[in-house]
Formats: structure tokens, C-alpha cells, sequence
């Protein structure tokens, strides 16, 4: 419909306000599965620009979520072998993947500047923001 905020619009909303109320959300961004490609794809985000707008499945901590369907919690970015390097300002990271009919079609990522900020309340609270999103793609 071309009536209406669009979809993108109402992502970087999400954005916007996850990283103004929430002191410990520094970089808060979707990614999604680019068509057919076995790589993720950069879209609305809210924080310092990245370099990183393309992200092969299996590639840092956004790739391991496109291939593993889990939430992924990391309190310190610096013990991660696997991991793509946004800012150095960064210290911890939460990706929480977005269903759609089952199938994981993208995640929400949140970087934080703060050591080990994330708890069992973020998983909770963003899993329902991510199924709240899957309902206006
Ligand atoms: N750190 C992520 C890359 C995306 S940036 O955080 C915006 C990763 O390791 O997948």
C-alpha cells in the first residue's frame, strides 16, 4: 500500500527509540536475508555508520544467527573469535533473529559500549519487539 508510514520508516522508529530509552543500546540496526543470496543485508539502523552492510551466513556474530536461528548474547566482544569488528567503542552485542511463518527472514543487533550490559530481560523484551516486526513485513 502506498498509503501510510512505510515499512522502513517504521523500522528505524524502532530504532530510534530502543537506542534513546535504553541507556546500554548504543547501535541498534535490522539485517536481512538478501533475496535468495546466502548473506545478510543492512537495513534500518540507528548509530555510527558501518562499513558492514553486506554480512555472509556463518560471518560474525550476525552471520552465526542467520545459520543457528538462536538468540546470541555476547558480554564480551573481545573473547569472540568470530566476530566483525563495527567500532571499537563496542564491548557487548545481542542478536535476536525475526520469524516469519517459522522461517528466520532477519535478526535485530544491538551493540553496547558497556561491558556485559545484556540480561534474560533483553532477550525477552526484544524477542517480542523482533515478533511484533515479523507482524508488519
Ligand atoms: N558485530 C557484528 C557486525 C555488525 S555490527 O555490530 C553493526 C557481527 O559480528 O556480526
Amino acid at each position: 500500500s502506498s498509503k501510510g508510514t512505510s515499512v522502513n520508516d517504521k523500522l528505524y522508529a524502532i530504532c530510534q527509540l530502543l537506542e534513546k530509552e535504553v541507556a546500554y543500546y548504543n547501535w541498534v540496526g535490522f539485517y536481512f536475508k538478501n533475496g535468495d543470496k546466502n548473506e545478510l543485508k543492512l537495513g534500518p539502523y540507528v548509530g555510527a555508520p558501518t562499513d558492514h552492510t553486506i554480512i555472509p551466513f556463518g560471518k560474525g556474530i550476525c552471520g552465526q544467527v542467520a545459520v543457528s536461528n538462536k538468540n546470541f548474547v555476547v558480554p564480551d566482544v573481545s573473547a569472540q573469535d568470530n566476530y566483525i569488528a563495527c567500532s571499537i567503542t563496542v564491548k557487548a552485542e545481542i542478536v535476536i533473529p525475526i520469524f516469519v511463518n517459522s522461517e528466520n527472514i532477519g535478526q535485530i543487533d544491538i551493540d553496547s559500549n558497556t561491558p556485559d550490559p545484556f540480561t534474560e530481560a533483553d532477550e525477552r523484551f526484544l524477542e517480542f519487539v523482533c515478533k511484533k516486526v515479523a507482524s508488519i513485513l
